[in-house]
Parts: C-alpha cells; sequence; structure tokens
C-alpha cells in the first residue's frame, strides 16, 4: 500500500530494460575461453587511437567535475554537421535524450508513434511518462511505413520516432519517403529521428535528414558516439534540437551529464576519420561474408545498412541457444521468430559463421 502510494502508476506495467548476457557470464557457462559477443550492435573495436591517450590526459584531473556545457566538443560538432551551437546537445547517450526528449514534451493521455518491432527505448520513455505507445508494424516486417505512421497520427500524437537505420531490422527509408512525409507531417507534431547507425549506410537513397532541419520546425535528429567510434561504454551522444526545446532540454538534464573523458574522447574520434573509414569498409566486408555463409547455410535474413544483420528463424530459442554453446551471443527477441546478430571482426564472424554451421547441423533447417 505504502509503495503503490509513493511510486507512480505509469510505471507499474513498464518492465526494465533487459541488457543481454554478459561476456563474462557465458564464458562461465558454456566454457569457452573466446566469447564473441554481437548482441548489442557495439563496434568491435575500441575507441580510436588519439581517443584513448586524450583520455589518459584527464585520468589526474578526474576530481574536477567536466564542463557542463561541453562547449569544445559542441563547437566541434557543429563545425561537423553545420548545426548552430545553440541548437547542438550534448546527451549521456543518444538514450539519454531520448528520455529528455519525452521528460521535457509528454503528458499523461498523449499519443507517440514509433515503428514496430523497432528500438526498445521508444515505448519505454513513452510509458514513463504516462503517454500512450501507438505501434505501426513495419512493412512486411522490415521496413518503416511511413505512409501509415502519417495516417496514425491524431490531435492527440505529441511525438513521431522514426529509427533510421531501424533497430532491429537494419533498413533504412529513403528520402523520397521522408520527403513526403516532412510535408504531410502535421505542426503540432515533434518528429524525432534517431540516427543512431548513421555513419554505415552506404544506401545512396538514405535521406539527408539534417537538411530538413532549420531550428523552426519541431524536427530533432540524434547520433551516437556508441557505434562506429567505439565509445558505448563511455556514454555519448547528440542531437540536433530547435532552441526552444533544447532550452526545455537544459532545464531538466543533470547539470554534468557528460563526463570530462567522454568529451574529450568523442572531441578527439572526430579527427579519426581515416580510421572511421577504415571500420565502416571492414564492417561492409563482414557483413558481405556474413549474408553468403546466410545464402549458403539458406537461412533468411535482412540486408542491413548498419553494423548489424536481422535473421528469421522459426526456431530463435534453439538456434540462441546453439549459438550460445559456442560461445557466440546473439540478440534474441522474445517469441519473435528473429535474431539479430552484430558484425564483429574477421576472426569473431569467422566463429559466428562456423557457430551457425554447427547450429544448422544439430537442428537442420533453421
Ligand atoms: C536505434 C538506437 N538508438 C539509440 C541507441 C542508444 O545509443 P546510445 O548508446 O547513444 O545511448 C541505440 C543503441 O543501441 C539504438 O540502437
Amino acid at each position: 500500500m505504502l509503495w503503490e502510494h509513493l511510486i507512480r502508476k505509469e510505471l507499474e506495467p513498464m518492465v526494465p530494460y533487459s541488457p543481454g548476457l554478459r561476456a563474462s557470464e557465458v564464458r562461465e557457462r558454456s566454457g569457452h575461453d573466446t566469447i564473441v559477443k554481437l548482441s548489442s550492435n557495439e563496434c568491435p573495436y575500441g575507441p580510436t587511437p588519439t581517443a584513448l591517450s586524450a583520455m589518459e590526459a584527464v585520468l589526474p584531473r578526474l576530481n574536477r567535475y567536466p564542463d557542463g556545457a561541453a562547449r569544445a566538443l559542441r563547437r566541434r560538432l557543429c563545425e561537423r554537421t553545420g548545426v548552430a551551437e545553440p541548437n547542438l546537445v550534448i546527451g549521456n547517450g543518444s538514450n539519454e535524450l531520448l528520455r529528455l526528449i519525452a521528460q521535457a514534451t509528454l503528458r499523461p493521455g498523449d499519443e507517440v508513434v514509433f515503428s514496430w518491432p523497432s528500438f526498445i527505448v521508444y515505448p519505454m520513455v513513452t510509458q514513463m511518462f504516462g503517454a500512450t505507445a501507438v505501434r505501426v508494424p513495419l512493412a512486411d516486417g522490415e521496413v518503416h511505413d511511413l505512409d501509415a505512421m502519417r495516417a496514425a497520427i491524431t490531435d492527440r500524437t505529441r511525438i513521431v520516432f522514426l529509427c533510421n537505420p531501424n533497430n532491429p531490422t537494419g533498413t533504412i527509408y529513403g528520402a523520397d519517403g521522408f520527403k513526403r512525409f516532412m510535408a504531410e507531417v502535421p505542426e503540432h507534431v515533434l518528429v524525432v529521428v534517431d540516427e543512431a547507425y548513421y555513419e554505415y549506410v552506404d544506401d545512396p537513397s538514405y535521406p539527408r535528414t539534417l537538411d530538413y532541419f532549420d531550428g523552426e520546425r519541431p524536427l530533432v535528429v540524434l547520433r551516437t558516439f556508441s557505434k562506429i567510434y567505439g565509445l558505448a561504454g563511455l556514454r555519448i551522444g547528440y542531437g540536433a534540437f530547435p532552441e526552444p526545446l533544447a532550452g526545455a532540454i537544459h532545464k531538466v538534464r543533470e547539470p554534468f551529464n557528460i563526463n570530462a573523458p567522454a568529451q574529450v574522447a568523442a572531441y578527439y574520434s572526430l579527427a579519426d576519420d581515416a580510421e572511421v573509414e577504415r571500420r565502416k569498409v571492414e564492417n561492409q566486408e563482414q557483413k558481405t561474408y556474413l549474408y553468403s555463409a546466410f545464402d549458403r547455410l539458406r537461412l533468411r535474413y535482412v540486408p542491413s545498412q548498419t553494423n548489424f544483420v536481422y535473421v528469421l528463424t522459426d526456431k530463435p530459442v534453439e538456434v540462441f541457444e546453439a549459438l550460445l554453446e559456442r560461445g557466440v551471443i546473439v540478440r534474441d527477441f522474445g517469441t519473435a521468430p528473429a535474431l539479430r546478430v552484430g558484425v564483429g571482426t574477421p576472426e569473431e564472424t569467422h566463429i559466428a559463421v562456423t557457430a551457425f554451421e554447427a547450429a544448422v547441423a544439430k537442428l537442420g533447417s533453421l
């Protein structure tokens, strides 16, 4: 009774985010020394060399609070993106920015439209603030259906989340569809485009979302250092926000939300373009290698614009377990007939392919 009284009712149906298995747990369970973790869409490589040495240099000064406005990094990102400084907001991961957007805008009774399946944090931040999630199925279970999303907007819609490329399917919607969507979306709706995998995309039809950002219309574009830059453990992402919304976010965010190593690591990562390009090229090569193995094993998958591949299977639980026996961790989705497989280093991808071969040998067709 006491806790029912104390804790907000909206939180009752929520389920805490489940991060999946950790490599150390699987090492213990499987007895394998080499664990290949392909379950969280992480970069298989750590921070770039320049970022690493910059972080080392700040460690002795961690007695000081970080720059609460992250000025140097913001300036650098503005030069990169063309976004003006008052519009550039940095978050403790783009995840934090998703929550802050919800916190600054949502009221009980509001509706939030997003595709499904998509990133689990959209329904979480929706529920957290008492709003109602409106899930629009992906067309053919694979791609954002922007027309259906437009049709799902009502007078009560406050936010539309667009995940491009989409997690977990790895697909993008194209520039033409986005142009139509932006022309038709009603003015009262905040469109949040989550481009967490932006740097991996090579499809020329990918929209240039920032071209639509004018600082006035209700559009937010989010990106992150967690993926190709290899800084997931530091927690740092950023976004372009119209000024009134940026102002509201600064009121609700924690004053020192970006730690000092994260600020310098992100800053110097932006100087390592050659390494980022190398990672992109290698990711593409390893993805092609995965596709050819999946073709050979007659596994169905969705071609991806990201660093992960959505594999369709009628036996997700059995395949997940068979891979785990080989020390390979992928992402399952409960009862959904699919698994998400991250693209690793050449060595990791090779181990994953061998594990899939063993799964087919054990289970027959997957
Ligand atoms: C689509 C999408 N958005 C946002 C995030 C969160 O990234 P960050 O580490 O910046 O919080 C992820 C992480 O997996 C993601 O897949």
